[in-house]
């Protein structure tokens, strides 16, 4: 089994020394809290290369993580609650919670600390959870396709798995150094979880809590923020979630840039992102019908599967049997012969979906997973053969068109900061993460490097609030999420 690790430098973690970062938010643990804090959780963002609105469907993805992330300082207390403040506490306000806290049906920034929370404590009774006090910090841009979120889930499931079960230490006594002043007062029944959690587990878990938050999201964000590796990208496979190493090509580079137009998931549920996760179990159900099968399966994936057809047949299969033109609601309850809420009813929240609209698009949405899963397969071989960029380049250009045209997932922002960053010379540019606003990735020559950033920095011209490098830059693969204990840092025992 492979668990998240506790590393012993910030030099461990990042390419570039960054333990400036941490400094700052333990200085202002202390200053609000009155204290160091005891370690830091951090989990990264990610930025998916390709693969994109597939992952929910079944099929493979293929993203890095960032050297950006959200981290949690944290300190246990012998407080029967949990106080979390932000660095930015303007815009995310200090809350307090218990220690059986619940989802807000309101869409509160706490909601994603709560799903992290309750993703890694059901195990553990309350009267054994351990208070905490955590100050976040995080310089991963918010609601722009980077998982800002899962990496804020993700962190905050690790700084509560770390602060209650030290890793495989069964009660506090053991894991406290004995002449350790607390260790003296540590309450017998101070007991911790003893079951240690993997890092697939908590990646499963991760994603299913998130989802109670609202975004019917598949696994890509969460698995590579716990899973990756420094220095290459993942090719990730879910049901069971499997990781596959790919080199990314020597001689170009990766430029991320965001269009700001941000776009907050969970906000826009109904039309956007669940409407396409229904959207995909009509295009699945359409399928099922035409082919009657008894039992319709869940996933475009599983129905492949289940007909035992290539790629290429489900995409002649899509194009038979499902129509151009949208479906109703009373067409498509028409040729179930039921309510359609009994099509999609075991997807959480598709009750808001069906609220909201009365046509869906079964065919175009099919079209773009399948063809996209085809792009996946083809990118990693390139990667793992000869490394062709201009054939990488074409591949992430042709998702995105697809993106575009079939998933209707870009946006005007989008549109012009792609159509530069191809004026620039980019070999291929597309956008990234869910979509609808938020950032793109380019694949550009080293040598036209420059030129691509001078034509992108166009779209940020008058702009007063831009600076160069978190708008626009480029990344290397970085390593996942993992815990930092403080004792190795300069004002630690203070
Ligand atoms: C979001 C979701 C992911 C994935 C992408 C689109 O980031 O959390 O699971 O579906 O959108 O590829």
């Amino acid at each position: 089994m492979d668990y998240v690790e506790v590393v012993e430098s910030v030099r461990e973690i990042y390419d570039k020394d960054q333990t400036a970062k941490y400094d700052f938010i333990a200085q202002r643990f202390f200053h609000d809290f009155g204290s160091y804090p005891g370690f830091f959780a951090r989990a990264p963002g990610r930025v998916n290369i390709i693969g994109e609105h597939i992952d929910y469907s079944g099929y493979p993805v293929l993203p890095m993580a960032l050297d950006r992330d959200t981290i949690m300082a944290v300190r246990r207390t012998e407080m029967r609650n949990i106080v979390i403040k932000n660095i930015q506490r303007n815009k995310f306000p200090e809350a307090t919670f218990s220690l059986d806290q619940k989802l807000s049906d309101e869409h509160v920034w706490t909601n994603y600390f709560v799903a992290g929370y309750r993703s890694v404590t059901e195990e553990i009774p309350v009267e054994n959870r351990v208070g905490m006090l955590i100050m976040v910090d995080g310089d991963v841009p918010i609601a722009s396709g980077l998982s800002s979120s899962a990496s804020f889930t993700v962190c905050a499931a690790l700084a509560t798995l770390y602060a209650n079960n030290p890793f495989g230490k069964t009660s506090y006594k053991e894991y406290l150094p004995e002449d350790h002043p607390k260790a003296k007062n540590m309450l017998e029944d101070y007991y911790v979880a003893s079951t240690r959690i993997s890092k697939i587990q908590l990646a499963e878990l991760t994603t299913r809590f998130e989802r109670m938050v609202g975004t019917q999201c598949g696994g890509m964000d969460q698995t590579i923020s716990i899973l990756a590796e420094a220095g290459t990208a993942s090719f990730i496979e879910f049901n069971p979630i499997r990781l596959e190493a790919v080199p990314l090509p020597s001689g170009c580079t990766f430029v991320i840039a965001n269009s700001l137009t941000p776009s907050p998931k969970v906000l826009t549920i109904a039309t956007r992102y669940n409407k396409r996760v229904v959207e995909c179990r009509i295009a699945v159900a359409l399928i099922a019908k035409a082919f009657n099968l008894p039992i319709f399966p869940k996933t475009l994936k599983e129905i492949q599967e289940e007909l035992g057809r290539s790629l290429e047949e489900m995409i002649e299969i899509v194009n038979l049997h499902i129509r151009e033109e949208e479906y109703t609601t009373a067409m498509l309850e028409e040729t179930f012969g039921t309510l359609l809420i009994e099509i999609v009813k075991d997807i959480q929240y598709s009750d808001i979906v069906l609220n909201n609209n009365t046509s869906y698009k079964p065919r175009q949405r099919a079209l773009h997973v399948y063809n996209e899963a085809k792009r996946v397969y083809e990118f990693k071989n390139v990667c793992q053969n000869n490394g062709d960029c201009e054939r990488l380049g074409r591949l992430m250009t042709e998702s995105h068109n697809s993106c575009r045209d079939l998933y209707e997932c870009s946006s005007e922002q989008l549109e012009t900061l792609i159509g530069l960053a191809i004026e620039g010379g980019a070999i291929g540019s597309r956008l990234t993460g869910a979509g609808w606003g938020g950032c793109c990735i380019s694949l550009v020559r080293n040598e036209q490097l420059e030129e691509m950033y001078r034509k992108m920095l166009k779209f940020y011209e008058n702009n007063p609030l831009v600076t160069d490098d978190n708008v626009i830059f480029s990344t290397v693969p970085c390593r996942g999420a993992c815990i930092l204990e403080s004792k190795y840092f300069a004002w630690a025992g203070q």
